[in-house]
């Protein structure tokens, strides 16, 4: 179908049910939307109603009890772990709220460390770390050690070494978490720029309503469930 090339992200009746001990709790309860090729979109909704677990399992790493995702026509979880791992690695670059960093390796060298765990040499991939440091505004930092940085310069090395592999998705969950208003607003608005001139997909978590400006779609969540989306005209 034409129309279906268009679509990045199906997410479809997805629910969650944690066990713990004797309990079961019911986390999502039924999700259902999609996301197009090239859209900014952002999932908001108090703390506590499902956000980061929706991302976990869209990004393949936490199982839904029911329902599927589709990412570029692949429905990932009837897939092997194997496929999956393959498939995150190579299509989706993920930006956590506080990044991981190997703390005896400089700035340059962490961006790199994708394309080393892919198999790359770090001689082979320097040199695309040293466009996305560019691209991110951070080249006179690429000696430096990560943790000698402020939150928001961090946050910019954790999208350059995202954008590594040249992945087709972005997934972020509160990346400007930890961030004052104007550092976050700045990441904001270097991922609204990457979005539009790679055509780049993003999903990301926010609890900042005065982000919402940056999106192309807000989705909002509220106990498991979508109340409303919102596409906003452009
Ligand atoms: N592995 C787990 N086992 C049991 N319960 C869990 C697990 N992971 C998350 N939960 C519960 O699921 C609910 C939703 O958690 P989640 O982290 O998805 O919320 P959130 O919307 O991201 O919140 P926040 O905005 O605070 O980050 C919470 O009540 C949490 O305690
Ligand atoms: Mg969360």
């Amino acid at each position: 179908m034409e129309l279906e090339k268009n679509i990045k992200i199906k997410v479809q009746g997805v629910k969650k049910t944690f066990s713990v001990g004797e309990n079961d709790t019911t986390i999502l309860h039924g999700i259902d939307f999609e996301i197009k090729k090239g859209e900014f979109a952002l999932l908001v909704g108090p703390s506590g109603c499902g956000k980061s677990t929706l991302l976990h399992i869209i990004y393949g790493l936490e199982n839904p009890t029911e329902g599927n995702i589709i990412i570029d026509g692949e429905d990932i979880w009837n897939k092997s772990k194997d496929w999956r791992a393959n498939f995150r690695n190579k299509y989706i670059g993920f930006i956590p709220q506080q990044a991981f960093w190997i703390k005896s390796l400089s700035v340059i060298e962490n961006i790199a460390i994708p394309g080393v765990i892919a198999g790359m040499s770090f001689h082979e991939i320097i040199p695309k770390a040293a466009q996305l440091i560019e691209l991110v505004g951070m080249e006179k930092w690429a000696d430096h050690r990560p943790y000698d940085l402020s939150g928001g310069q961090q946050q910019r090395i954790a999208l350059a070494r995202a954008l590594l592999l040249d992945p087709s998705l972005i997934i972020a969950d509160e990346p400007t978490g930890n961030l004052d208003q104007k550092a976050g607003d700045e990441l904001m608005s270097l991922l609204a720029d990457i979005n539009k001139k790679f055509a780049l997909t993003i999903v990301m978590v926010t609890h900042n309503m005065s982000q919402y400006d940056f999106g192309t779609k807000i989705i909002n969540m509220v106990d498991g469930k979508i109340v409303e989306t919102v596409k906003k005209q452009k």
